[in-house]
């Protein structure tokens, strides 16, 4: 059942601190000096006056059963919000999903900023650290997530490693070895499974003239040794046999795993795969990854396919592999090899076999392998490298983001530049930067040049692209995970067309790690997440997750009428083809119509969202107040899915959006 939570309207919070000042006084205690110092300072962030220059931030209060560590978000083609935590970075929530299968401590929750309605969603797997991306359908496909969580060194008891399992019979059935399936070594040493595994047959090859090939199927899986002593630790790669198998499996199943060791253990990825459908608002399961992945990047090509990048596999080792899911079929295939780090900002380029690699990405990865910037043809496998990019050792949990249209076209152009901000040396290095830099992906030699430099050194920074041409940056910390309570809580504008930050309003919660941002269909910005490592400036006590949501109001909002746009077509999206003319209607001021944007909806994770960009179309009026906006006939533009349509006036004010469904 939706339920209805809380928001504090315009002005209301203004209202009440004045009566909560006015009581104070009448008391006729004397105001102490900070109490008065946060009385003015409210009042001025909560004058019209403020807001009409910066902007304001509301932070939502929903009731306590509503709270999630949103970790993943998206937007969805209904204007709804998805929030998703998984067992959200909680040991305890995972204990109790995977080893007592309590269901309930998976959390998604479906908010509709226009009500302020909210729901709880069932939570099927682990999506916590999952990929995912809104596809041509309008779904958001999840793949991957959590099958395993971290373990530092000194908490290792148990001797553990990586074991692969093969068989060699051909003429064998798949085989399903659950967790707990027993490994014993040539010593005689016995490691258990730690989740359930599927084991295909061989398969064999026959290309004629009798010339037959066998390959042994395989998979593979995370053990532990039974007992804690230093009997268990091996550094050889060895031959072990599984405990229960009978007849011809015992000579053709056997597992090669070593070594085995009390060093720390990553986070181990799962091979999961559900789309969300927006409209029944719920999760149905498709085709298992080939591969395990948790924090892979899901790039939706022109075609509507979606390919699964990089990630850490079910051993908690990084992958090179990579995969290409067919929405039609709803089953995964191999793509081509392409070593690059965890969560990987790949973007769509003017050629639809090539993306292109910012440099930016989140989490692990070797320091010197797949970390340059440039153009990777996922047809040829061919990868390109650019040059220019500055603070090249500065690259992890940077933004990038594809910037929009030149401020205010009305001319049908497109942008297809990308910025990348900020950004941390890898793991917990404290090197930070404040550059930007900016690359045309449609020049003659592509590379990198220098934008405005951040306010601040910063890692972590929310990017968000608005349909007034702007780029809206909040959040971020100077170091790792916020330590030394090393937020930043500044906000503002990039103008990327005069190269200019204009300052905005000061975010009232520090993000960091596990935030992000995204665009709601009213123009306004969510704000959600924040994994901070301690709680205190010290580093002594430890993080506490960011639940808090909040919406930004930019401050043009405040200075004017939003544009009233209709749709000829009643209730919902409008289905519109490439090139075609999508007629509406504006109630008001026909003649302060200045340019339109599509920008579609978009998921995002770990300050990646690889989907938002701005698409110019051309729009007219008339006297009458009809609308008319012409859609870019190019479909490497503007490619099959959902869009929101923003109608731009005068003063940079949008409209609430319209959604076009673009289909062939
Ligand atoms: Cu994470």
């Amino acid at each position: 059942m939706p339920n209805h939570a809380r928001s504090h309207k315009r002005g209301q919070p203004f209202v009440l601190l004045v009566t909560t000042v006015m009581a104070l006084l009448l008391a006729s205690a004397p105001m102490s000096v900070p109490a008065l110092a946060e009385w003015q300072h409210n009042n001025k962030i909560n004058s019209l006056e403020y807001k009409q220059q910066f902007g304001y931030w509301e932070v939502l209060d929903l009731p306590e059963e509503f709270k999630l560590n949103t970790i993943h978000a998206a937007a969805l083609p209904t204007g709804k919000i998805l929030l998703v935590a998984g067992s959200g970075n909680n040991r305890d929530n995972f204990n109790a999903y995977h080893n007592d299968n309590q269901i309930k401590v998976l959390k998604t929750l479906l908010l509709d900023p226009s009500t302020m309605e909210t729901k709880l969603i069932e939570t099927p797997a682990d999506f916590f650290c999952a990929g995912h991306a809104l596809m041509h359908s309008g779904n958001l496909i999840i793949a991957g997530g959590t099958s395993g969580y971290e373990v530092l060194e000194e908490n290792v008891k148990k001797p553990a490693g990586g074991m692969s399992i093969y068989n060699e019979n051909p003429d064998s059935s798949e085989r399903t070895f659950k967790k707990g399936t027993e490994f014993v070594s040539p010593t005689g040493k016995v490691y258990v499974s730690t989740e359930d595994v599927i084991l295909p047959p061989a398969h064999k090859i026959d290309r004629g003239n009798g010339d037959v090939t066998i390959h042994r199927g395989e998979t593979k899986v995370f053990v532990e040794a039974v007992g804690e002593d230093d009997s268990y630790l091996t550094t050889k790669l060895e031959q072990y046999s599984l405990k229960g198998l009978e007849g011809t499996d015992q000579q053709n199943i056997y597992g090669q795993g070593g070594p085995m060791t009390r060093e720390k253990q990553d986070f181990r990825g799962d091979d999961f795969t559900y789309e969300f459908d927006p409209i029944k608002e719920q999760y149905v399961r498709v085709g298992n990854l080939k591969e395990s992945r948790w924090y892979a990047t899901l790039p939706v090509l022109t075609s509507g396919d979606v390919l699964a990048v990089s990630g850490l596999d079910n051993i908690g080792e990084i992958t090179t592999t990579t995969e290409r899911y067919d929405p039609d079929k709803k089953t995964w295939e191999w793509g081509p090899d392409r070593p690059l780090p965890t969560y990987p900002a790949l973007f769509r380029t003017a050629n639809p076999d090539v993306l292109f690699f910012s440099g930016s990405s989140a989490g692990y990865g070797p320091e010197d392998v797949g970390r340059k910037p440039g153009f990777w043809n996922v047809v040829t496998n061919s990868f390109t490298p650019v040059e220019g990019l500055r603070d090249t050792a500065i690259l992890e949990t940077s933004g990038s983001v594809v910037l929009p249209p030149t401020k205010g076209s009305n001319d049908g152009s497109q942008s297809n530049r990308v910025m990348l901000v900020g950004g941390g040396g890898i793991g917990e290095s404290p090197l930070v930067t404040d550059r930007t830099d900016i690359i045309d992906l449609n020049a003659k030699n592509p590379h990198y040049t220098p934008g405005p430099d951040l306010p601040d050194p910063l890692r972590y920074i929310n990017l968000t692209v608005t349909p007034w041409d702007e780029v809206f940056a909040n959040g971020g910390s100077k170091q790792y995970r916020a330590k030394n309570n090393s937020y930043s809580f500044k906000s503002f504008s990039i103008n990327p067309t005069t190269n200019s930050l204009t300052p905005m309003a000061d975010e009232p919660v520090g993000r960091n790690y596990h935030s992000g941002s995204l665009l709601l269909k009213d123009g306004r910005i969510l704000v959600f997440g924040g994994d901070p490592l301690y709680n205190d400036k010290d580093n002594t006590t430890p993080g506490k997750f960011e639940q808090r949501i909040e919406i930004f109001t930019p401050p043009q909002f405040f200075r004017g009428e939003k544009p009233q746009i209709h749709s000829h077509q009643s209730e919902g999206a409008i289905k519109a083809k490439r090139g075609s003319e999508v007629k509406l209607h504006i109630h008001d001021k026909p003649e302060s119509v200045r340019y339109a944007r599509l920008i579609p909806p978009s998921s995002t994770t770990h300050v990646t969202n690889i989907e938002q960009r701005s698409v110019g179309a051309i729009v007219k009026t008339d006297k009458y107040g009809n609308v008319t906006v012409t859609l870019p006939k190019d479909e490497n533009v503007l490619p099959n899915g959902w869009y929101m349509l923003f109608i731009v006036n005068d003063q940079d004010i949008p409209s609430d959006a319209v959604m076009v469904e673009i289909a062939r």
